[in-house]
């Protein structure tokens, strides 16, 4: 981790850098504490490492109490080097590796299971260790638009994680568990959903309690997953989700018995952070006006399907230009960001500042054209701390197995290539 003394950086800090903001941050993750300490006191926040890996913020989940959630082998070994013991990482995802299942599970990890050769690698595990007490979760595929119309992100075309309920897939999977030994005593219910309704997460508890009730599944755990949305305005809204979740399966969980998982990424990190940019060049094109920055949709929006509410600040009130294309720095075409419509007109220096960006961007990071921006934390006094540095030529030959001599290269001074 790079990090310096906190500055007074009036005028932002040296563009591209996402900014975290603490006091968004602590409030968020605070309130969705809360929510469980009321609603499910016997429950696990477990954060969602691939919606923002950022080694700082994941440190500041540990430092809360907050376990990893994990989807791949390298996630879970960023997890163990960050110091998140076994016993506090929910391990998850469709691609887990048979050796690290094999050690996860030998070391507790709270796993979930998701393709028939993790079922078989843990069958095999427990025939070969009875001692060791196999205990694993199963990911259930469930029809998410089926149940509440227009919410599911894939339209009517199936989700392709976990295990079907309805066509015997789930219960066959069990069974081959339970005959090997190993107690499946966890749900997994991941899903993604267009809006907000807490009615989406009453419906995934519902699923899991008529699985529970219909196969009298002992569970030790029920993950509910992520995509909550969160907002600083709506104070209510996770109490909401958790309490839906609790409600619906009051007649078949004992909460003193049954943790509550959680899994929240986009929800606690999506609102405190964001990408300040600045105009680089303004060019007219026939009737068109471009305004280039120093910013990217890679960095601000790489899944390229989002509006992103900003704020500018320019030197200039006019506002001679109705329509403004904002374009990104890179030689793609479509990397225009908007069109401003009855904004100032923009000039070289004017700075743009993109908000609620903390999700699936940093962890997207790109090193396309130019590497990822610094990354920087505002305390509650408006100072700045940078707490990764942007990345450079040296980052990138040594991620790239690259060794060069003493030659360095420093825009403007001597260059001297590598070899
Ligand atoms: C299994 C699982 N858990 C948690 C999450 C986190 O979701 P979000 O960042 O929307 O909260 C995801 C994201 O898709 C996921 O696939």
């Amino acid at each position: 981790m790079s990090s310096s003394e906190p500055q007074p950086i009036t005028e932002g800090p040296p563009t591209p850098a996402f900014v975290i903001d603490e006091e968004a941050l602590e409030i968020l993750v605070t309130r969705f504490q809360k929510a469980l300490d009321r609603n499910w006191p016997n429950s696990v926040m477990s954060y969602s490492v691939k919606t923002n890996s950022l080694p700082w913020l994941l440190s500041y989940m540990k430092q809360r109490g907050i376990w990893a959630e994990v989807v791949s082998d390298s996630e879970y070994g960023l997890a163990r080097v960050l110091g998140f013991p076994p016993e506090r990482i929910v391990y998850n995802g469709p691609v887990k590796s048979r050796a690290l299942l094999r050690s996860a599970l030998r070391e507790g990890s709270l796993t979930n299971l998701d393709s028939s050769r993790e079922v078989r690698w843990a069958a095999e595990l427990a025939r070969e260790r009875p001692d060791l007490n196999v205990r694993v979760g199963l990911r259930v595929n469930w029809d998410l638009e089926g149940l509440c119309p227009g919410e599911s992100t894939v339209g009517d075309a199936a989700s392709r994680f976990g295990f079907d309920f309805d066509n015997g897939d789930l219960s066959a999977n069990i069974a081959e568990l339970t005959a090997a030994g190993v107690k499946v005593v966890g749900l997994h219910m991941h899903r993604n959903s267009r809006t907000s309704s807490p009615q989406v997460f009453q419906a995934s508890a519902g699923v899991a309690s008529e699985i529970i009730s219909t196969l009298g599944l002992e569970l030790d755990w029920l993950d509910i997953g992520g995509g909550f949305f969160g907002s600083l305005k709506d104070t209510e809204l996770f109490d909401q989700y958790i309490s839906g979740i609790r409600s619906t399966l009051s007649d078949v969980v004992d909460p003193q018995r049954t943790r509550l998982v959680i899994e929240p990424g986009g929800s606690v990190i999506a609102a405190p952070v964001e990408l300040h940019a600045q105009v680089l060049d303004v060019k007219d094109i026939g009737r068109q006006r471009f305004v280039i920055t120093d910013t990217s949709r890679v960095d601000l929006d790489p899944l390229f399907r989002k509006t992103t509410p900003f704020d500018i600040s320019a030197e200039s009130a006019d506002q001679t230009h109705p329509e403004q294309v904002l374009a990104g720095f890179t030689c793609m075409e479509d990397d225009r960001l908007m069109v401003l419509t009855d904004y100032p007109t923009l000039s070289e220096g004017d700075r743009i500042v993109f908000r609620k960006v903390g999700a699936y961007t940093m962890s997207y990071g790109s090193a396309f054209i130019e590497y990822p921006p610094a990354v920087y934390l505002r305390h509650e006094d408006g100072l700045l701390t940078l707490i990764r540095r942007r990345c450079d030529v040296e980052d990138y030959l040594q991620c790239n197995g690259w060794s060069h001599g003493p030659s360095t290269f420093s825009a403007g001074s001597a260059t001297t290539a590598a070899s």
